[in-house]
């Protein structure tokens, strides 16, 4: 099991890293206009999250034609051998992961949303792809049964399915339970996922008795 902080906060996450909690770190555009970042950013917060013990960051290139995705997405693979960088799974980004790959870059396919892209990413031979279940469930999809055949069909190949856009410790844990072993989780529910009131109650009460009270 590997868990990411999907988060482009330095705040939120390099603690997080330091603490040798998550494995790396994912981002994309939106998540970097969350916190008022774009794509200048990237090459301090590349620095940032490889000095506090990151050992991927996952970084997403743009461009609105082929050549300029492949630019962009060079310029992200530059910054340093921790990066894999995310291309979205459109037809221009297939074809752009495969030429990345020719060149050695670690690539993750992002929003991937059907079985049919997830099987095309397995036969390119990308590291990663990215389904996003929160957001298969808000279309009305089963994202469960979704996520679950993607990690079913790319079991026996090197591609490994990270789930994005899970939104609580239950979506992480029911995730889990149905094979999925790469999750990325916004900060606030990474956190939650360590915490159960029980777990408090009993950790209060072993304080209690070893004070001899
Ligand atoms: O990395 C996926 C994330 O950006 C989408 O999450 O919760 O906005 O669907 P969410």
């Amino acid at each position: 099991m590997k868990l990411y902080a999907d988060s482009a906060s330095v705040a939120a996450v390099v603690p997080l890293l330091h603490d040798g909690l998550v494995r790396g770190v994912t981002t994309n555009p939106s998540i970097l206009a969350r916190d008022g970042l774009g794509a200048a950013d990237l090459p301090r917060l590349y620095d940032e999250f490889s000095a506090a013990g990151a050992d991927e960051i996952f970084l997403q290139a743009t461009g609105d034609s082929r050549a300029a995705l492949f630019d962009d997405a060079s310029r992200i693979a530059g910054f340093g051998h921790r990066v894999v960088v995310k291309v979205p799974a459109t037809p221009d980004g297939f074809r752009v992961a495969h030429d990345l790959m020719a060149h050695d870059v670690r690539v993750l396919l992002t929003a991937v949303y059907s079985l049919a892209q997830a099987t095309f990413a397995a036969s390119l031979g990308v590291d990663y792809i990215a389904p996003y279940f929160g957001r298969l469930v808000d279309s009305g999809e089963d994202g469960l049964s979704k996520v679950s055949n993607m990690t079913t069909v790319l079991a026996s190949t090197r591609t490994r399915v990270l789930v994005a856009s899970v939104r609580s410790p239950n979506a992480a844990a029911t995730l889990a339970l149905n094979g999925v072993s790469h999750i990325t989780a916004d900060v606030p529910v990474l956190l939650a996922m360590m915490v159960d009131p029980v777990t408090e109650q009993s950790a209060l009460e072993f304080e209690r008795v070893a004070a001899g009270g």
